[in-house]
């Protein structure tokens, strides 16, 4: 299958390469005269008009994604999002009804604690909306709504392309449901619309400018058996995203923790030489947010962490602390999830790739579990 990788090593590199066009291919046909509208969701006004709630549910890489939407639909759409991992909803008689909008989130649209969830809120009369990147799937065929996320086929067991293209559909949901539910005005939707379109090349350029120095750091730390994760506000799924992937592709110990619970906790573990990638918001996008996070960093340095920064070009408020920094290109305060992941992703696959383990079929895992 050596032609289907393209002359790429593994189909991880394929993917993550794949990611920008993940994201401007799922983006494709949904802007009309600089707004949202998805052409799916057309005549399905009422899904959206007489809720009073969402919740996501997902498993795995896709319930990080969720994680990720709830900030950007909450602040849209002005509708309270809870996110729940599909197979701890269905057991706990959740409080749900015709009010009630159901986001699912699922690669292959087959997993079955994410269809059985789905199936269970229907039956409890809650109304229901796919967000899937498989043609015909199950779970969309389940659901009273399907906005596909147009990443192309993943063949790699742990999702990358796939996770980018899910956060970008749930934007274009939050985009289209502000929009139809009256809370968001076209000026400041635009802007978003332009912010969201020009995330492909600021990932392109990611992959051009990092991806060579961020292998080179992976192989460096081919013996490390701990690494944690940082992040706050949409950095903080995205650091349990990244400790997720190196569990599942390199076999390593990882956590993510939201920045702000360190001192609740966590920070007992810093101990000389730990490695911790932190994830630092923009500094003019989160003014408030940035220094808050750079002075964590500088306590878990005060403590020997080896500190990993990835942050905005030009931040220099990192440097005296850092380790190492990771650029990634300005973007919006909401929009720095879809390039602060690209790191972690070829990361991961970089210690995989440095500990001679097979990246695309990690042990124990498969990529779409059809079980409970
Ligand atoms: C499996 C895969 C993960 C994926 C999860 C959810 O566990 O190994 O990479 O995130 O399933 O899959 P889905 O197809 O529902 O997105």
């Amino acid at each position: 299958a050596a032609a289907d990788k393209g002359g790429w090593s593994s189909f991880m590199a394929k993917e993550i390469s794949e990611e920008p066009e993940a994201v401007a291919n799922t983006i494709r046909g949904r802007v009309k005269d600089g707004q949202v509208v998805i052409p799916e969701l057309d005549g399905l006004d009422e899904l959206f008009s007489g809720i009073t709630r969402v919740i996501i549910i997902a498993c795995g890489t896709a319930a990080y994604a969720g994680q990720v939407g709830k900030y950007a639909i909450e602040q849209w759409a002005r509708v309270p999002v809870d996110v729940e991992l599909a197979h701890e909803f269905r057991y706990r008689d959740p409080v749900i009804g015709d009010d009630t909008l159901i986001v699912s989130i699922s690669q292959s649209g087959e997993t079955m604690d994410t269809l059985m969830a789905v199936k269970y809120a229907r039956e409890r009369g809650a109304k229901t909306l796919s967000i899937c990147n498989t043609q015909g799937a199950t779970i969309p065929r389940e659901s009273d709504a399907i906005v596909y996320t147009h990443a192309g086929p993943e063949v790699a067991v742990a999702s990358t392309k796939a996770f980018v293209a899910q956060i970008t559909a749930l934007y274009l949901l939050g985009l289209h449901v502000g929009r139809v539910r009256g809370s968001l005005g076209a000026t400041e939707a635009a802007q978003h619309v332009l912010e969201l379109e020009s995330i492909p090349d600021k990932i392109r350029q990611i992959l051009e400018d990092e991806q060579g120095h961020i292998e080179q750091l992976a192989h460096w730390m081919a013996d490390t058996r701990s690494v944690l994760f940082l992040g706050r506000h949409v950095g903080y799924p995205i650091a349990m995203e990244g400790a997720l992937k190196l569990k599942e592709l390199a076999y390593i110990h990882a956590e993510g923790f939201a920045a702000g619970e360190l001192k609740h906790g966590p920070i007992a573990l810093i101990e000389p030489g730990q490695p911790v990638f932190v994830i630092v918001p923009s500094p003019r996008g989160s003014a408030v947010l940035h220094p808050k996070v750079v002075s964590t960093i500088e306590e878990i340095r005060a403590r020997g962490a080896r500190v990993i920064a990835i942050a905005e070009a030009g931040d220099a408020a990192v440097l005296p602390y850092a380790d190492e920094v990771l650029r990634i290109p300005l973007a919006g305060p909401l929009f720095e999830p879809l390039l602060a992941v690209v790191p972690l992703h070829i990361y991961a696959m970089g210690l995989s790739t440095a500990k001679g383990l097979d990246v695309d079929q990690p042990r124990n895992l498969a990529k779409s579990v059809t079980v409970e």
